[in-house]
């Protein structure tokens, strides 16, 4: 369990199905994300072969709740390589706190970097997903290419130490 201010990220369950399915099917917030079209018996499956890749701490997949347990989004850490971190599947519906994202992204990288060891993360964003771009770039992520449809970005513990320090206390990390 990963404690935010306002939020938690909690391991991703067989019983999360149905809601993973609701929000990934929500036309709000799935405009820019790989098409997952599947029933809740097939994502139920999903879910128990990722957690076998979570017991060998090669993918962490996050409900994002409320402390009074109000589901209201996921994460994603995945893509593993030697000293890098992937993360992605982050979605956020109107049950989320004000502070939700910063708080997401920020327990992230604490876990990524402090907890798991990497030296880097790594990830990509639609091109046109702007408010997605822009949200990464204020965080310190650097766009180092491109594909024709998304962007790709590095970040390094040294940059989102601005961040930290600037929102700490918000998040409750001060
Ligand atoms: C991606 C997603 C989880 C981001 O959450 P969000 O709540 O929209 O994030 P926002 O950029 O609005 O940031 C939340 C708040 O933090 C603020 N904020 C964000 N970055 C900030 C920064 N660096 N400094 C200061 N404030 C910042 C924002 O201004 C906003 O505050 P406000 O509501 O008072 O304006 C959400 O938009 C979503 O689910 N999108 C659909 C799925 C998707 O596209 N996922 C990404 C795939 S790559």
């Amino acid at each position: 369990m990963l404690k935010g201010k306002t939020i938690q990220l909690r391991l991703v369950q067989e019983e999360d199905a149905e809601f993973i399915n609701e929000l990934r099917g929500d036309e709000k917030y799935n405009t820019y994300l790989s098409k997952s079209d599947i029933s809740v018996e097939s994502q139920k499956i999903w879910i128990r072969a990722y957690k076998k890749q979570e017991q060998l701490q090669k993918q962490f997949y996050f409900i994002i709740e409320r402390y009074d347990g109000t589901k209201c989004g996921t994460v994603r850490l995945y893509d593993f390589k030697t000293n890098s971190f992937c993360w992605g599947s982050w979605i956020l519906n109107h049950e989320k706190t004000r502070y939700a994202a910063l708080e997401s992204a920020l327990l992230v990288y604490e876990f990524g970097f402090e907890n798991l060891g990497f030296e880097k993360c790594h990830f990509d964003v639609r091109k046109n997903n702007h408010a997605v771009n822009k949200f990464h770039e204020k965080f310190g992520a650097r766009c180092i290419g491109e594909t024709d449809s998304d962007y790709l970005y590095e970040i390094y513990p040294e940059d989102i130490k601005s961040m930290e320090i600037r929102y700490g206390k918000i998040l409750g990390k001060q």
